[in-house]
């Protein structure tokens, strides 16, 4: 009797979507989750917010030490679940608009949600993930992928802000590059309420820059916490003509490379524009021990 051959699971993508991903260095999947997730991600973060208690993030923001305690609080924040307030909702001395409730402060949550929440953990852990990654990781210099990093961003009704133009690879640098972001519309993004733009190809226009903790000497310098070192500012120097809309219906996934420049809009409509990101990077790439995003040795990033 003949051996039973051994199961393969069949691609997820096409060899046409593989290589636009390689050539584009973005791809816009559809209906890659169900509307049915993306809600219960939605009612999850309004109860993480609902049970959020304002004043602690006014003591964050604003207190008299305020780009301090500020810094500390987003620096701690790799391996935790924390509350990042849009700048529009704040008064000039860091404080709430009295007018803007704490569901519509909010910018992000961030970002460990993917190992401390349950609800988020499950969803950011789907097998199809783990697939994906292994399908269009070389492409990105991915292999044994760890996921470093998940963010649940707000883009709030009139207030949400723009995010400017930036590779993820600036934020989560590795040697050589190696991060890929997973981008989760959990409502419908559309160019009115600020959806993603990217620019095809740019993904091997190499690094603009990479940001990382100061040093002692640039701390007391700058009193900045972190620094920027800039490698190629022409890498962001883009104009309108390069770049393309990434619309999105509630379910999509936008994979991007983590040299791709993207962006996106400020929403100035009624309607909000939420989403989810995880970002992953390769366990075989050197990672910096000034990386902003540092982790406790004993609760370190994990694979799918
Ligand atoms: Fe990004």
């Amino acid at each position: 009797m003949a051996a039973a051959p051994p199961t393969q699971t069949s691609p997820l993508l096409t060899p046409e979507q593989r290589a636009a991903f390689a050539r584009d260095g973005f791809l816009v999947l559809p209906g890659f989750v169900r509307a049915a997730d993306c809600e219960a991600l939605l009612a999850r973060a309004r109860e993480l917010v609902g049970a959020l208690d304002p004043s602690s993030l006014r003591s964050v923001f604003s207190t008299v030490s305020q780009t301090r305690t500020a810094d500390e609080y987003f620096l701690e924040s790799g391996d935790k679940i924390r509350f990042f307030l849009e700048a529009d909702a704040l008064l000039p001395d860091g404080s709430l608009r009295p007018e803007v409730s704490k569901e519509r402060a909010l910018n992000k949550i961030g970002h460990a949600l993917h190992d401390l929440d349950p609800v988020f953990a499950r969803f950011s852990r789907q097998p199809a993930l783990a697939q994906l990654c292994g399908e269009l990781g070389p492409s990105a210099g991915l292999s044994d992928p760890r996921v470093v990093q998940s963010m649940y961003i707000f883009k709030q009704p009139r207030i949400g802000g723009e995010v400017v133009y930036h590779q993820d690879s600036t934020f989560l640098y590795t040697d050589p590059p190696s991060a890929l972001g997973l981008w989760f519309a959990l409502q419908d993004a559309t160019e009115e309420n600020g959806c993603l733009y990217a620019v095809p190809g740019g993904h091997r226009r190499g690094l603009s820059r990479r940001f990382r903790r100061s040093r002692p000497d640039e701390q007391a310098a700058t009193g900045s916490a972190v620094t920027f070192d800039e490698i190629d500012p022409q890498v962001l120097a883009i104009s309108p003509a390069e770049e393309v809309p990434l619309v999105a219906a509630q379910g999509t996934l936008v994979v991007l490379h983590g040299l791709l420049p993207h962006r996106s809009g400020a929403n100035r409509s009624e309607r909000a524009r939420d989403a989810y990101a995880l970002h992953v990077i390769s366990a075989h790439c050197r990672y910096p021990a000034d990386n902003w995003l540092q982790r406790d040795p004993a609760f370190p990033a994990r694979g799918f």
